[in-house]
């Protein structure tokens, strides 16, 4: 069947619409950090509060929706035909409202219906049961009495048949039913299950994870996940990822650019799909509604990662990085104009930030890349010159001082320098590296207060680090104690600072125990203070706090810590949280009623 991307998705949600759900949209990529990770991995991940028992906002209990994702753990596989750092997961759930019987019988309906698979070809993988939770019987009689012959039907075991996302403790999760359909152009007597794939699953969340174990959740849930871009590709019959409608264009774009033929394969082939992938997720950070800009820490330093390799590739492609810009574009006003509209106003500024970080990066790299060949030179010439010595063993590792100078110096992250050494069979010490950075940034801190005093820094200097230390405990306390905290006035002198917030009582030891020590980790974190202008409506899309009582049309300052601490502000502030020193809270008491005021001091 050939089938668009846009028509897959609303298909996808026509169906679901059709049995009683309600289209509850897609939200921002970025984590809301509730969940301790960066981005969304999976298309239930900001459902799990509702999964949990709360009550959905629209008031309903059927949602679908096709929701973006990223995972970032293969970053480095990218280049072949199916691993991307961005995807896009067809959902739909049952938030304690239907369940077994109706799910399996719809995703069969809309399998063999609306996408005209044959039912006898289907293969249903089914939870076969341990210890904690019994077999899914229930499932497989459903299966048969749909018409799924029993010998499609495979009971495994928890590895396999049960969902849950890695490494957290309360969310939700249970066993599931995956899908699977024959590759097409398969043997017309397929083994299942290597001559299949698998298109999606239903998972019947109805467990809580806990420390101990598992724990029945009140709900019988089902969360659906069916990955978009690879049914496009499975429906349209291909299986290189990069020939769907979703990256055609920007394919023959880059094949225009650089001269050179995709279907050649080999080398020029891998950098067209690393430009075109990497190029497709920096459009969707910088342009998210809580979007980020490339930096040197969290998710800021994962997109100028990935942004730095795109525009290696483009020079080992022979092109300029310009070309991610018409790579960009493309995506903006053709690919996902619909399915991410937010792209098309911020068009200018995704534009504008691609080509700062091109421009900071290019302005490095060929050095950079002459101090790594210097790096490889190096350890060739030594390996010759003691080659006859049989004791003698090669040496394949280029160090973590030159790899930390190749960071430091020429902006190459450091993955991007242990990609390069595996290109020349070598690989890089990381431990070095980390002591190197440790280091650097131990050197760069200011020293204790007792200089300060002898005349180090002046005056104005430390009031800036306490007008910092401000921005730390005001996230802080939002973190802290309630996202409704907010500052209502502060005080500052080369000395000490006062802090008055909204807060109905007096905080206790704890919490001001928990609010000196998430400010110290950030100064710890030495992160930079970055400063902005934006439009008044791109800070409020990208959450920053502050008064906002500018008129429409405004340009704002604003500062921002890390992914931390994000304020309107007129400045000045430290360049690094690393140049605050210690922050100890010398007082919490009452300043007038629901205001309390901190006092506190870097030292
Ligand atoms: N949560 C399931 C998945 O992501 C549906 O595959």
């Amino acid at each position: 069947m050939q089938i668009t991307s846009k028509e897959l998705r609303q298909k996808w949600i026509s169906f679901y619409e059709g049995k009683g759900h309600v289209d509850i949209g897609a939200v921002s990529l970025i984590g809301d950090g509730s969940t301790g990770v960066m981005f969304n991995v999976a298309g239930m991940q900001p459902l799990m509060p509702y999964l949990l028992g709360k009550p959905h906002p629209s008031g309903k209990k059927r949602l679908c929706n096709v929701q973006g994702c990223m995972r970032t753990v293969d970053i480095d596989s990218v280049g072949d035909a199916s691993h991307f750092t961005f995807f896009e997961m067809m959902g739909n759930w049952s938030l304690g409202d239907y369940f077994k019987k109706e799910k399996t019988a719809w995703t069969f309906e809309l399998l063999t219906q609306v996408f005209g698979l044959d039912k006898n070809r289907l293969c249903v993988t089914v939870f076969e049961g341990n210890d904690s939770v019994p077999r899914d019987s229930e499932t497989a009689e459903y299966l048969k009495t749909l018409g799924i012959a029993e010998e499609h039907i495979f009971y495994l075991p928890k590895e396999d048949n049960w969902w849950e996302l890695e490494g957290t403790v309360g969310t939700p999760c249970g066993p599931d039913n995956e899908w699977f359909y024959p590759l097409d152009g398969a043997k017309e007597n397929p083994v299942f299950p290597d001559d299949y794939v698998e298109i999606g699953n239903d998972v019947y969340m109805q467990y809580k994870k806990t420390a101990a174990g598992y724990e029945p959740l009140q709900n019988k849930n089902v969360d659906t996940g069916f990955g978009f871009d690879r049914m496009l590709l499975f429906l349209n019959g291909l299986s290189d990822g990069y020939k769907t409608d979703l990256f055609l264009p920007v394919i023959q774009k880059l094949e225009v650019l650089s001269g050179k033929r995709y279907d050649e394969g080999g080398a020029a082939q891998r950098a067209m799909r690393i430009i075109a992938d990497h190029t497709r997720t920096t459009v969707l950070l910088i342009g998210d509604e809580q979007g980020i800009l490339p930096s040197n820490t969290g998710s800021g330093y994962i997109l100028r990662r990935i942004m730095r390799r795109a525009i290696r590739y483009c020079k080992s492609l022979g092109i300029s990085s310009d070309a991610m810009l018409s790579v960009a574009k493309i995506f903006i006003e053709n690919v996902y104009d619909e399915a991410f509209p937010n792209l098309k106003q911020k068009e200018t500024y995704i534009l504008e930030e691609i080509a700062k970080e091109a421009e900071r990066f290019e302005s490095t790299l060929a050095q950079g890349m002459k101090e790594f060949e210097k790096c490889v030179n190096g350890l060739e010439r030594k390996n010759a010159f003691m080659a006859s010595d049989p004791n003698y063993r090669r040496e394949t590792v280029i160090g973590g001082k030159q790899a930390f100078r190749l960071y430091d110096t020429y902006g190459f992250p450091l993955e991007l320098t242990q990609e390069l050494a595996e290109e020349k069979g070598l690989t890089v010490d990381v431990a070095g590296f980390n002591e190197a950075f440790k280091e650097h940034q131990e050197k760069s801190r200011v020293l204790p207060t007792g200089q300060f005093k002898g005349g180090l820094e002046s005056h104005s200097e430390r009031a800036t680090a306490y007008h910092t230390a401000t921005h730390l405990l005001n996230a802080a306390l939002k973190q802290v104690l309630s996202p409704e905290c907010n500052q209502k006035g502060s005080n500052i002198t080369d000395e000490r600072m006062r802090f008055d917030f909204n807060f109905p009582r007096p905080m206790t030891p704890e919490e001001i125990a928990a609010v000196e020590k998430l400010v110290n980790e950030k100064i710890a974190e030495d992160l930079p203070v970055v400063y902005r202008e934006m439009s008044l409506e791109e800070a409020r899309a990208e959450r920053f706090v502050g008064v906002f009582d500018n008129k429409y049309g405004d340009v704002v300052k604003t500062y921002s810590i890390g992914e931390f601490s994000k304020e309107m502000c007129g400045g000045p502030h430290a360049e690094r949280t690393g140049a605050l020193g210690k922050f100890r809270i010398v007082k919490e008491q009452s300043s007038s009623s629901g205001i309390r005021r901190i006092k506190a001091v870097l030292e």
